[in-house]
């Protein structure tokens, strides 16, 4: 199996994509890492532990940053709601998975000790990721890829062009392009087109603990759009690792914009080549959506 952390701001989406992870049997998940982002750091840190609390799944679960790089942190309550995943009654937290060592000393013991290189999957601002490769650059030989949400081929949902996870942070998203590991990004325009229909969610409640978990999340998720179809935005980033097939990807430059104007924490994606540059990122530029739906109702399937 291969060795993977999450690193996340859970969150609705952020949710699914860890119980599709904690179930898949192709990964194993050692550590999940959390970052201010949908929340407040100590917000999404409580919601990653009720999630395995829920799963009754024994990872490991570190504190990472709960401010970005420069920028100052601004949330997403109105998408995912106060708490970050509200709408659904969860356990207390079970406290004893949360480790003394922060996200980065815990992902740099998680990787270096590792038999095999491991993924990283950030579904969140990328801070922890940028500290984790400054700090520790030696990682880098161990790390197989960094499979992330975020950035956007075209319009942005947090700023006109820019994304949640990469305005949230830009400078730590340049970080993390620039680093030579190799990359692969689901961006938000494909996420749009990962949708769960009204008919898939119905069918949720009877698919066991999770999909009831989803069920209700679902209910809350970005003010209604429960009938108009839901953006599977951080669960394309495991897919893109359980299942690339569903995607097609394009070997890309990419940088991100951190001038301060009309575009700071847009992803600049050189589909065309105008910039000469070698490729630094996978990137999904379609999804199947009508596949993404089957494959979505069986990972749920293959939760408890
Ligand atoms: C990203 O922003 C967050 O609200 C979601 O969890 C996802 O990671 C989409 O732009
Ligand atoms: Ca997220």
């Amino acid at each position: 199996t291969q060795p993977i952390i999450i690193d996340t701001d859970p969150g609705i989406d952020d949710a699914v994509a860890i119980a599709f992870a904690l179930f898949a049997p192709q990964v194993d998940v050692r550590l999940i890492t959390t970052v201010a982002g949908n929340v407040g750091l100590d917000k999404t840190t409580c919601n990653a532990l009720r999630l395995l609390t829920y799963f009754e799944q024994h990872v490991p679960v570190a504190r990472g940053a709960s401010e970005p790089l420069i920028e100052p942190f601004i949330d997403a309550s109105d998408i995912h709601g106060k708490t970050g995943m509200e709408g659904f009654d969860f356990p207390e937290p079970d406290q004893s998975l949360l480790l003394k060592d922060g996200a980065i000393e815990a992902m740099r013991t998680v990787i270096m000790e590792s038999e095999k290189p491991v993924i990283i999957m950030p579904i969140g601002p990328l801070t922890n990721v940028a500290l984790l490769l400054k700090m520790y650059p030696s990682v880098k030989h161990n790390i197989e890829r960094i499979v992330l949400m975020g950035g956007s081929t075209a319009r942005g949902n947090r700023g006109v062009m820019s994304e949640f996870n990469i305005a949230t942070d830009p400078e730590a998203a340049k970080i993390v392009f620039a680093s030579g590991v190799p990359l692969v990004m689901a961006p938000l325009d494909v996420g749009l087109k990962a949708l769960v229909l009204p008919e898939d969610s119905a069918k949720l409640p009877a698919m066991g603990k999770t999909g009831r978990m989803a069920y209700d999340l679902f209910k809350k998720y970005r003010g209604g759009s429960f009938n108009t179809g839901l953006k599977m935005y951080d669960p394309c980033a495991i897919a893109c690792i359980l299942n690339p097939s569903l995607f097609t990807f394009a070997d890309t430059y990419v940088d991100v914009e951190l001038n301060q104007g009309l575009t700071r924490g847009c992803t600049v994606v050189d589909l065309k080549g105008y910039l000469n540059k070698p490729a630094n990122v996978s990137v999904a530029v379609d999804v199947d959506s009508q596949a993404f739906r089957t494959w979505f109702l069986e990972s749920m399937n293959g939760c408890i």
